[in-house]
């Protein structure tokens, strides 16, 4: 969560005092509520022609995968480091995460995903972890070369952009989310972007079983299928229309602090960076520093303690790391044994089976990275504080 105030609330009270709480509540001719109007803003912001907001961000992965029609017999490729959402999202609709190594950007790992490909493949979901973007160029070529569609989890890195486009709209469909602690956040939500009308359609059907009800006529409605509510509401919306015109400044903010931090600390001979995909577009909301072996780190992050700084390092993150998905380690899908992904007929050929030691590179990078936040409320004090507390702690390791 970067920000939220006055704005935020004053845009919620117009709302309330309106009584429209409802998205197709009003239903006068040209009227468009804030769930469209922020659809609308989304679309031109991340540069994609279709936008569906949502109630989280794992709705919108989901809705995503309706999308690209995706289901039983079909693997997603997911890397071993992001919240466990992203794989729990494949079993949603039936389909198997296979779980893909990162590379030394904490990010899917191109190479590897090229390793795990079979003939079940049908969608690679890169994961812009921290608000860092994966390697796009390299997971596109390798997603064009096999035949394969790419989901974006763009849900760490709301507003961030590779090589001049926004995080999100690289691949087929982009999933974001705008839970509390994402980078633009109204309490719980979540959007789906992407160029396609008909995967648009797809997910719009399934986010809302009654959307031919509230939406009579359009065309989406000749091919209804049954589909859930993860309908977002007015109140929602009109917060995240303040959020999305505050989010490039406050990413501007991340950035110079972290070029500051960066141009300081590089002259230090025990200080090194993790590698960047893209430096100048992504969301900048941590420094990641990188070490040979877990013990460095540790003793690093101990020393930023010491310093009254907080160093955190991925691998103690809980369900963001592969090895604490139990229901997905376990194999255990859905409550219903009729329902689970992983005892349908159609995913019986499936392998390998999961191992806690199957991405052995993405455990050892996770720890032996420490991340520091970054913070767009920071004066030039603030950083000149971490840039000292940061010296003195790679001073203490010797
Ligand atoms: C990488 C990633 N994917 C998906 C999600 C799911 O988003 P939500 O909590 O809005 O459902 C999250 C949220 O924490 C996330 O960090």
């Amino acid at each position: 969560m970067l920000k939220i105030g006055e704005a935020e609330a004053q845009a919620a009270a117009r709302v309330i005092r309106s009584g429209g709480l409802f998205r197709y509540g009003d239903g006068k001719e040209g009227h468009l509520s804030e769930c469209a109007k922020f659809e609308q803003e989304l679309a031109e912001k991340v540069g994609a022609k279709h936008t569906l907001v949502v109630t989280s961000g794992t709705a919108a992965l989901i809705c995503g995968l309706v999308g690209l029609e995706v289901g039983p017999g079909d693997e997603v490729i997911v890397p071993g480091y992001t919240f466990v959402a992203s794989a729990l999202a494949p079993l949603a609709v039936g389909a198997i995460p296979v779980i893909a190594e990162i590379d030394e950007s904490l990010t899917l790992d191109p190479k590897d995903v090229e390793a795990k490909i079979s003939r079940r493949t049908k969608v690679i979901m890169p994961v812009h972890m921290a608000g860092l973007p994966a390697n796009m160029n390299r997971i596109m070529r390798v997603a064009r070369r096999n035949g394969l569609k790419v989901l974006e989890d763009a849900c760490q890195a709301d507003g961030g952009s590779y090589k001049g486009r926004r995080l999100g709209s690289i691949g087929e469909v982009g999933a974001y989310s705008f839970n509390y602690f994402k980078n633009v956040t109204c309490g719980e939500g979540g959007a789906v972007v992407t160029n396609d009308r008909a995967r648009y359609a797809r997910a719009l059907i399934h986010h809302d079983g009654g959307v031919g009800f509230w939406r009579p006529g359009e065309e989406i409605g000749a091919r209804l299928f049954a589909g859930w509510n993860f309908r977002m509401n007015e109140i929602l919306a009109a917060i995240l229309r303040v959020q999305l015109r505050r989010i490039d400044g406050l990413l501007r903010r991340n950035r110079s602090h972290k070029a500051r931090l960066m141009e300081a600390l590089s002259e230090h001979p025990g200080i090194r960076f993790i590698k960047h995909n893209d430096l100048e577009g992504e969301c900048a909301t941590v420094l990641g520093f990188r070490f040979k072996e877990e013990k460095e780190a540790r003793a690093f992050a101990a020393a930023l303690s010491e310093e009254g700084e907080y160093g955190w390092l991925p691998i103690d993150t809980g369900r963001h790391v592969y090895t604490n998905w139990e229901s997905i380690m376990e194999e255990r899908g859905a409550y219903h044994p009729g329902l689970d992904a992983y005892r349908r007929p159609e995913n019986r050929a499936r392998k390998p089976r999961y191992r806690a030691d199957m991405c052995p590179r993405t455990l050892e990078i996770l720890s032996r990275t420490v991340f520091l936040d970054i913070r767009p409320e920071w004066k030039a004090a603030d950083v000149r504080k971490r840039i000292r507390a940061c010296l003195r702690a790679a001073d203490a390791m010797g």
